[in-house]
């Protein structure tokens, strides 16, 4: 088969979250099985700045030059780069400049740009309209609401198109809450008929959803783990699409992520001061004195535990309840490093809570992919304490880092952390249920005891150095998701 994805991130070239770890890393398992894999991606700046230095200067190729886009008053000229083949996939990045050679991927300080209807509306029909010309797949595997539009033109714009008539679309859903909402305008704007305007197809509640459409239009769906593919159907985490996911609940399929262990393993991990393994852990200390020594924490006791924090600070997070604690963490033996960026309430929680605590919080308020690394390597424990979160990455990295886990009891994080259980020495990490400031703090303090049986928390680290979240068992899931997908449209 040949499966076309469509996403706004993907590692190396733009990345916000995860969805550009899972986007760097699916295609290449899928190609692994015998499949053919393309990718679309936006040509951000970020993106052509990164193809001009492999270029050197020399001119970029394009696989297809000048395919209009028709708006409501205009219409505007897209070029289809060639990103070239890397690991058995082949890359093409959607050029329009006056949309997308832009410093940010959505807008300036995580808010949003104002025509992002209009950008990610233009990415939808020009991956539609390049496929045509360049190999229309059987299967788009389209990724969150930035590429939810697919779907939506394929089965109307494009519904009586001789070449894409037959081809199958997969929505995964990596975050129900972002669903790309915009006034009803957005109708006319991209050319819809106003019919497609309405409860069951891309209206909700007078708003037009880009999410809502890839939901109704799609052949089959996905989401990133079992629990989410529950939760998302309960008013709780549908964010009001419940319903409509409850009406599609026999197409919606949940599929845990997998980790890209040739760039997420201490063993091998370039960013890293010294490697190590499960059954040799001594790198992990020089690790560990990297870390405090890049979050300028040198004085902290070897006795003591370190948190560590890599998060998009967003609400989704859980930092509100960390900030409720904060004071009374700082009064337990433990040093915490935080590196993140995002809402400006959150940034300003982490810049206040170092400025209290100066010798034992630590914060890095930006992006920063090697500090990333040195986080997972160089803690002791891992804190995710999410309100919700449809699969989560930076905890299974955190278990192959043998870098103990604590996170609230939801969606993906639910399913990849089990409870310590000392006694039997079994389970991965420490999980609370409740949204309530009280249980997480319960929850760290029973790390922190933990901690201090060493031999009991060497087991309790490579229970987690021994968990298996590669992507081969995921890529198969896809893989057969696909083929249904397909079949429904043969
Ligand atoms: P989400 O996609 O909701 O942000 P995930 O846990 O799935 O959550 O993925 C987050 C990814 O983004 C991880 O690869 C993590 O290392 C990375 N990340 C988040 N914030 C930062 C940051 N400030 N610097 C570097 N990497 C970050
Ligand atoms: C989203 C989710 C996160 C998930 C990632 C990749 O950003 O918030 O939980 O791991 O997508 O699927």
């Amino acid at each position: 088969m040949h499966i076309v994805f469509a996403a706004s991130e993907c590692v190396p070239f733009a990345k916000t979250g995860g969805l550009a770890d899972v986007v760097g890393a699916l295609p290449r398992q899928i190609v692994k099985l015998g499949h053919r894999v393309t990718v679309y991606l936006p040509f951000y700046a970020r993106v052509r700045a990164r193809m001009e230095k492999e270029h050197a200067g020399a001119e970029f190729k394009y696989a297809v030059r000048s395919i209009t886009i028709p708006f409501r008053y205009y219409n505007r000229f897209v070029d289809i780069v060639d990103g070239g083949v890397r690991d058995g996939v082949q890359f093409y990045f959607v050029d329009c400049p006056e949309l997308f050679d832009r410093p940010e991927l959505y807008g300036p300080r995580g808010g949003e740009y104002a025509d992002n209807a209009e950008r990610f509306g233009l990415f939808c029909r020009a991956v539609l309209e390049a496929g045509k010309q360049i190999g229309v797949p059987d299967v788009f595997h389209v990724h969150d609401w930035q590429t939810g539009l697919i779907p939506v033109y394929l089965r109307n714009t494009y519904a009586a198109d001789p070449m894409l008539r037959r081809a199958a679309t997969v929505l995964t859903i990596h975050n129900a809450a972002y669903q790309g909402t915009f006034p009803p305008p957005t109708t006319e704007q991209l050319l819809f008929p106003w019919d497609l305007f309405t409860m069951d197809k891309v209206e909700q509640y007078d708003r037009f959803n880009f999410l809502k459409g890839g939901v109704v239009f799609s052949d089959l769906l996905t989401t990133v783990s079992r629990t989410y593919a529950e939760e998302i159907q309960t008013p709780e985490f549908g964010w009001n699409l419940e319903g409509v996911l409850r009406e599609r609940a026999a197409d919606l399929h949940g599929i845990l992520n997998g980790v890209d262990y040739t760039r997420w393993n201490p063993a091998t991990d370039g960013y890293l001061a010294a490697h190590y393994t499960g059954s040799d852990l001594t790198g992990k200390r020089a690790c560990r004195e990297d870390l405090l020594h890049a979050f300028g924490l040198p004085n902290v006791a070897e006795t003591t535990p370190v948190i560590g924090i890599v998060s998009r600070l967003a609400t989704q997070k859980g930092f509100d309840m960390v900030a409720r604690i904060g004071e009374e963490l700082a009064q337990r033996d433990v040093a915490i490093v935080a590196l993140g960026t995002g809402e400006p309430v959150f940034e300003n929680f982490f810049r206040d809570w170092v400025f209290r605590h100066p010798a034992q919080v630590a914060a890095q308020i930006r992006y920063d992919e090697a500090l990333a690394h040195k986080v997972e390597a160089g803690a002791d424990i891992f804190l995710m304490p999410s309100r919700y979160e449809p699969c989560g990455l930076n905890q299974i990295y955190s278990l192959k880092y043998g870098t103990v886990p604590v996170v609230r009891a939801t969606g993906g994080l639910e399913d990849t952390v089990d409870q310590w259980n000392a006694e039997q020495g079994t389970g991965t990490g420490f999980k609370f249920k409740g949204y309530d400031p009280r249980d997480l703090l319960a929850a760290v303090d029973r790390a922190l005891a933990a901690f201090q049986d060493r031999a009991g928390w060497e087991r309790l680290m490579r229970n987690g150095m021994g968990r298996d979240y590669g992507w081969e068992a995921p890529a198969r899931e896809y893989a057969q998701v696909y083929e249904e997908a397909a079949r429904r449209k043969a």
